[in-house]
C-alpha cells in the first residue's frame, strides 16, 4: 500500500456581477469581436463591494467540503494560491481557516500566479505523503479587477475575479491497481529570467503601493505553448501513461488559442479540453480549480477518469499534475 493525495470534493464561487465584452466596449477601445477572436472571452466576473479574495475563497471552500462530505473542522492544511492577497499579511489561508471554523493547523498562501494552483495542489501533496497533514483543503482565489489597468485596452479585457477549491485527503491505495485514485505526478518550473514580461508595477518593498498589471501578451503567448507543451510530456513520463490515456485537460483558462495549440501539439482532440475561458476569462491561480470544478457539476469529468492539469503564469512558472479522480 502507499499513501496517496485523492481529490475527495471540489467547490467554487464567482462574484456576483457578470461584465460582458460589450460593457467592456464601453469602458475602453476593443470590440466583442476582438476580445472572441483572439481568446475566446466573452464574459468575465468583477468583484464588488465586500467581496473579496477571502470571501469567494471561503465560498468555495465550503462548497469543496459539502462536496467532499466532510466537517470543515477536520481540515489540518489549508495552501491558498493567490497574487492578490486581503492584505499584505497575514496569509489569506488564515482569513479562510479562521471563517470555516478550523484553527489550528496549518495554512499558508503561495505566491505564483497563474500556476498558484499547481504550486499549491504539489506541496499540498509533498505535506500530505509525509504525513504532516491528512485532510487539506487547496484554493485558488484572485480578485484581479484590482490591480487591473483599466485604460489598458491590452490587459483589462483578459481578466476576472474568481475562486476554486479542492479536498486533498492522504489515502492508503494499492499502487498496483491502475484504478486506484489520487495524484499520479506533478512537475513545477520557474525561470525568472522573464520576470518583466508578466509583472505587477509595485509591490510592498519597492513602491509601497499595490501596483498595476503589465504583459507583453505576444511574448507570454510564444513562452506558455512550449513551456506548457513540455512539462505535460514530462507528467505523463513521471506516471508512465502516454496522452492517448487522459480523460480530461483542465487547463489554465488564459486565452482558448494556448489550450488549442498546447492540445495539438500533444496530439489531443479539442474534445477532452475543459474550457471555461469563455465565461469566467483569465482568473490566475483560481482558473483551474474553477474550470475543474465546473467540469465535475456539469458531469463532463466522472470519478475513475484520468484527469491532466497545466498552468503557466508569470514568473514565469509553469506546472503540470496527473490525477485519477
Ligand atoms: O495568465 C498568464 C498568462 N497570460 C497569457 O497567457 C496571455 C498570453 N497572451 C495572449 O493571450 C495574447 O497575446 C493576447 C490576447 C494578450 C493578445 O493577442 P495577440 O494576438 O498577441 O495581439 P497583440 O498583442 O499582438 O495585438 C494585436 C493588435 C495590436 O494592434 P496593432 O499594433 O496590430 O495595430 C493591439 O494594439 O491588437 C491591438 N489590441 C486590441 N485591439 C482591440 C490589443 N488589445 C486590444 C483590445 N481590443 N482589447
Amino acid at each position: 500500500m502507499t499513501l496517496r493525495s485523492v481529490i475527495t470534493g471540489s467547490g467554487s464561487a464567482l462574484p456576483k456581477r457578470a461584465v460582458s465584452n460589450a460593457e467592456m466596449a464601453e469602458m475602453v477601445d476593443t470590440s466583442d469581436e476582438w476580445i472572441v477572436e483572439r481568446t475566446g472571452i466573452r464574459n468575465r466576473y468583477i468583484a464588488g463591494d465586500g467581496e473579496t479574495t477571502s470571501s469567494l475563497a471561503t465560498e468555495a471552500a465550503r462548497r469543496a467540503i459539502e462536496a467532499a462530505g466532510i466537517e470543515a473542522a477536520s481540515i489540518d492544511l489549508i495552501v491558498l494560491a493567490t497574487a492578490t492577497p486581503d492584505q499584505t499579511f497575514p496569509a489569506t489561508a488564515t482569513i479562510v481557516q479562521h471563517n470555516l471554523g478550523c484553527n489550528g493547523g496549518i495554512a499558508f498562501d503561495v505566491a505564483a500566479v497563474c500556476s498558484g494552483f499547481l504550486y499549491a495542489m504539489a506541496t499540498a501533496d509533498s505535506m500530505l505523503r509525509t504525513g504532516m497533514a491528512r485532510r487539506a483543503l487547496v484554493i485558488g482565489a484572485e480578485t484581479f479587477s484590482r490591480i487591473l489597468d483599466w485604460d489598458d485596452r491590452a490587459t483589462c479585457v483578459l481578466f476576472g475575479d474568481g475562486a476554486g477549491a479542492m479536498v486533498l485527503e492522504a489515502r492508503d491505495v494499492d499502487p498496483a491497481d491502475p484504478a486506484a485514485p489520487g495524484l499520479l505526478g506533478s512537475r513545477l518550473h520557474a525561470d525568472g529570467a522573464h520576470n518583466q514580461l508578466l509583472y505587477v508595477d509595485g509591490g510592498v518593498s519597492t513602491t509601497q503601493s499595490v501596483g498595476k498589471l503589465r504583459m507583453k501578451g505576444r511574448e507570454v503567448f510564444r513562452h506558455a505553448v512550449t513551456n506548457l507543451a513540455s512539462v505535460l510530456q514530462e507528467v505523463l513520463g513521471q506516471s508512465g501513461h502516454t496522452a492517448a490515456d487522459i480523460d480530461w485537460v483542465v487547463p489554465h483558462q488564459a486565452n482558448y488559442r494556448i489550450l488549442d495549440a498546447t492540445a495539438r501539439k500533444l496530439g489531443l482532440p479539442a474534445e477532452k479540453v475543459v474550457v471555461t475561458v469563455d465565461r469566467h476569462a483569465n482568473t490566475s491561480a483560481a482558473s483551474v480549480p474553477l474550470a475543474y470544478d465546473t467540469a465535475v457539476r456539469d458531469g463532463r469529468i466522472q470519478p475513475g477518469q484520468l484527469v491532466m492539469f497545466e498552468a503557466m503564469g508569470g514568473g514565469f512558472t509553469w506546472g503540470a499534475a496527473l490525477a485519477r479522480v
